[in-house]
């Protein structure tokens, strides 16, 4: 799809060195470019926020995602420096800062496959649960009660928020520090 959008502006060749994959998330798409073609990125973005009408951010991703809150570095390359942005998904809703969590739109089936081995009346610790979303799609699914812990005080801090937003109060419930830490001294 990303190289069908950029036949106006890249060669054949250029095309077919392109990664043939980007990711949306709500209003922003996010692309990762060969070092060959980085003189080209900001009319790669330009052409995307022209063509994909539902996108108001492009994204160069500089960086593989790494470090202790497994985040990357972000170049915008077109339309609003704003990495926060709405996604849905299981028919949940979720806020996400693509700059300072981690968050993959391409783990849905898993998350559903997760979903679907918890039972009704469980409690489900979650140790490493980013902004919460396969603990909110386990908890919209099933009867059960989540802790959902992270190292990351921007993600349990959106974790809060996507809770409040799916009505999941008391169900979900979010927990910022070391996740061996926090099942030590809290649960
Ligand atoms: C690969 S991400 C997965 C997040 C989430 N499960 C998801 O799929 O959206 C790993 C998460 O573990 C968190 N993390 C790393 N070390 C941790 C620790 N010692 N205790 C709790 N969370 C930790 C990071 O901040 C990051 O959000």
């Amino acid at each position: 799809m990303l190289k069908k959008t950029l036949e106006s502006v890249l060669s054949t060749k250029e095309s077919d060195e392109l990664i043939s994959a980007f990711d949306q998330i709500g209003h922003i798409i996010i692309i990762r470019i060969p070092d060959s073609l980085t003189s080209k990125k900001k009319l790669i973005g330009e052409t995307l926020l022209d063509q994909v009408k539902s996108a108001k951010s492009i994204f160069y991703q500089s960086s593989s995602v790494d470090g202790e809150f497994r985040t990357r570095d972000l170049e915008i390359l077109a339309g609003e420096d704003k990495t926060e942005t709405e996604y849905k998904e299981s028919g949940c809703r979720f806020f996400v800062d693509v700059r300072n969590v981690f968050f993959s739109p391409r783990l849905s089936s898993e998350r559903t496959r997760i979903a679907e081995f918890v039972n009704n009346d469980e409690v489900v610790v979650n140790m490493f649960g980013g902004v919460g979303i396969f603990s909110i799609i386990a908890a919209k699914l099933k009867k059960c009660t989540v802790f959902n812990i992270d190292i990351n005080p921007f993600a349990t801090k959106l974790c809060k928020k996507n809770i409040a937003i799916n009505r999941l109060v008391g169900n979900v419930i979010s927990i910022h520090g070391d996740a061996s830490q926090v099942i030590n001294s809290q649960l």
